[in-house]
C-alpha cells in the first residue's frame, strides 16, 4: 500500500503482513534513493529481547551495518532526556543523511525516534517498524512524533514521515492481551467514524479474536482477517491525516483530523485523573467511545441500535479495568483542561449516527449531562 501526502516529493509506502520482520533489512535497501551503510534500531529491552536478533540479521544481510539504541519502556521513554541520549548516539555512530534511523517497537518507540529522526542533521530517514496493535494502526501513520515534558504529554514534537512502515502481525503473538484490546479499542473508533461497514467488520473480528485469542496472529492463514481490518484502519487514518495533514484549528468539517480524537476527550480525563498508572491508553478510550457514544444518544444524534452496536464491539475484544471509583468531579475536572479546549470551549467529537461524526461545543453540553453520562456507562458494565 503506498500512501500519498499532499506535499511535492512525499510518499511512503506501508506494508502489512505475516513474517515481515526477516525482510526489514531488504526493504529499506530496495526504498533508500542511496542505500544506507548504517543503521540504528531504536528499541526498548523487552522488544530487542524478542525481535532485535531477526531483524538485525536480515539488516546486515542487506549489506547494512546495524546498532541497537536501547531506550526504557513506558513512557519514561518519550523524555528529553532519552531523546538526548539517543541523538547523542546517531552522533557517536555517526549516522548520516543517506543513513537509517529503525524504530522497532510500540507507539512510545516510534514517537521517540521520529522526533530524533527528524532533528539529526536537521532530518535523516527513518522506517517504522510497529510491534504494537496500536502502533500499526493509529502512531505509525500520519506523520505526528512526540515527547512528553513536566507540562503533559505529546507536548513536543514535529510533524516528520517515515520513509516507510513495515508492520509485520506476527509480533502481534507475544503482546500483552491489554495491549491487545486497548489496540483494538482505537480500531473500534476508526471504524465508528468510518460507517456501519466497518464496524461490523470490526465486530466479526472480535469474534475470530473471542475464539482463537492471539494465537491467531501466529497463523498466517488465521491473521488475515487482523491483516484486512488493520489495512483497512490504516486506509481510514491515511485518508483523514490527507485532507488534513497539519489538524488545522479551524477545520470542523466531518473530515477534520480533530474527528479522530472520538472517544479521547474523557478518555484523556480519565488517564489524567488516574495519574497515567492505572489505565492504559486504548482502554481509557474504550470507556472514552461508550461515553461519547452514549452521549450522542442523550443528544438524539445517535439512535439506540446505533449505541448498542458500537457497545457491543467495545465489548468484544475483552473487558476494560472498572472506573467507577474513580471521583467524578476529578474527571469532569480534566475534562475542562483537556489540550484541545480552544479558546477555552470544549470540543466535543460527537457522533450523529455511525460513519458521521460531528463536532460540537462544549457549550450546548449541560454539565448534569456530562455527570449522567458517566453513572450510565459506569452502572451498564
Ligand atoms: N504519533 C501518533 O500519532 C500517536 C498516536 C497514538 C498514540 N501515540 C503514542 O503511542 C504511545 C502508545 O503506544 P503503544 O500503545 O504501542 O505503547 P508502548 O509503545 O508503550 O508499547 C506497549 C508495551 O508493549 C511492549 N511491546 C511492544 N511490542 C511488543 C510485542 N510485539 N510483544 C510484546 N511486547 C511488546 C512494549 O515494550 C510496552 O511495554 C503513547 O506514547 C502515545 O502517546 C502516538
Ligand atoms: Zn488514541
Amino acid at each position: 500500500m503506498i500512501v500519498k501526502i499532499p506535499q511535492p516529493g512525499i510518499s511512503y509506502k506501508i506494508t502489512v503482513g505475516h513474517g515481515l520482520l526477516p525482510s526489514v533489512g531488504e526493504m529499506i535497501a530496495s526504498t533508500a534513493a542511496t542505500p544506507p551503510r548504517k543503521a540504528a534500531l531504536v528499541t526498548n529491552r523487552r522488544v530487542y529481547g524478542l525481535y532485535g536478533d531477526i531483524v538485525e540479521a536480515g539488516v546486515k544481510a542487506a549489506g547494512i551495518d546495524i546498532f541497537p539504541v536501547l531506550i526504557p519502556d513506558g513512557e519514561k521513554g518519550k523524555s528529553f532526556r532519552v531523546l538526548q541520549a539517543v541523538l547523542n548516539s546517531f552522533s557517536e555512530h555517526s549516522i548520516s543523511r543517506t543513513d537509517a534511523v529503525i524504530a522497532l517497537g510500540g507507539g512510545v518507540v516510534g514517537d521517540l525516534a521520529g522526533v530524533a529522526a527528524s532533528l539529526h542533521l536537521r532530518g535523516v530517514p527513518y522506517y517504522q517498524v510497529p510491534t504494537t496493535l496500536l502502533a500499526m494502526i493509529d502512531s505509525s501513520v500520519g506523520g505526528k512524533t512526540g515527547i512528553n515534558s513536566p507540562y503533559g504529554k505529546n507536548l513536543i514534537g514535529s510533524f516528520y514521515q517515515p520513509n516507510a512502515v513495515i508492520a509485520d502481525i506476527g509480533a502481534l503473538a507475544t503482546l500483552p492481551k491489554r495491549e491487545i484490546t486497548a489496540g483494538f479499542m482505537e480500531a473500534v473508533k476508526q471504524a465508528a467514524l468510518s460507517g456501519t461497514p466497518m464496524l461490523e467488520r470490526t465486530a466479526e473480528l472480535s469474534e475470530h479474536y473471542r475464539k482463537l485469542g492471539r494465537e491467531m496472529f501466529n497463523d498466517n492463514v488465521l491473521s488475515v482477517p487482523a491483516t484486512d481490518l488493520i489495512l483497512e484502519n490504516i486506509r481510514f487514518k491515511t485518508s483523514v491525516v490527507r485532507s488534513d495533514e497539519r489538524e488545522s484549528v479551524v477545520e470542523t468539517g466531518s473530515r477534520s483530523r480533530k474527528t479522530l480524537n472520538f472517544g479521547h476527550t474523557y478518555g484523556h480525563a480519565l488517564e489524567k485523573a488516574t495519574q497515567y498508572r492505572y489505565l492504559k491508553h486504548g482502554e481509557a478510550v474504550g470507556w472514552g467511545l461508550l461515553f461519547a457514544a452514549t452521549l450522542s444518544k442523550k443528544l438524539e444524534f445517535l439512535a439506540s441500535d446505533e449505541l448498542n452496536l458500537l457497545n457491543d464491539v467495545v465489548r468484544g475484544f475483552g473487558r476494560l479495568p472498572d472506573i467507577s471509583n474513580i471521583p467524578i468531579n476529578s474527571i469532569l475536572d480534566s475534562v475542562l483542561h483537556d489540550k484541545k479546549v480552544i479558546d477555552g470551549d470544549i470540543q466535543w467529537i460527537l457522533l450523529n449516527g455511525i460513519g458521521k461524526p460531528v463536532i460540537v461545543s462544549g457549550r450546548q453540553v449541560p454539565g448534569k449531562m456530562l455527570e449522567q453520562t458517566h453513572r450510565q456507562i459506569t452502572a451498564s458494565r
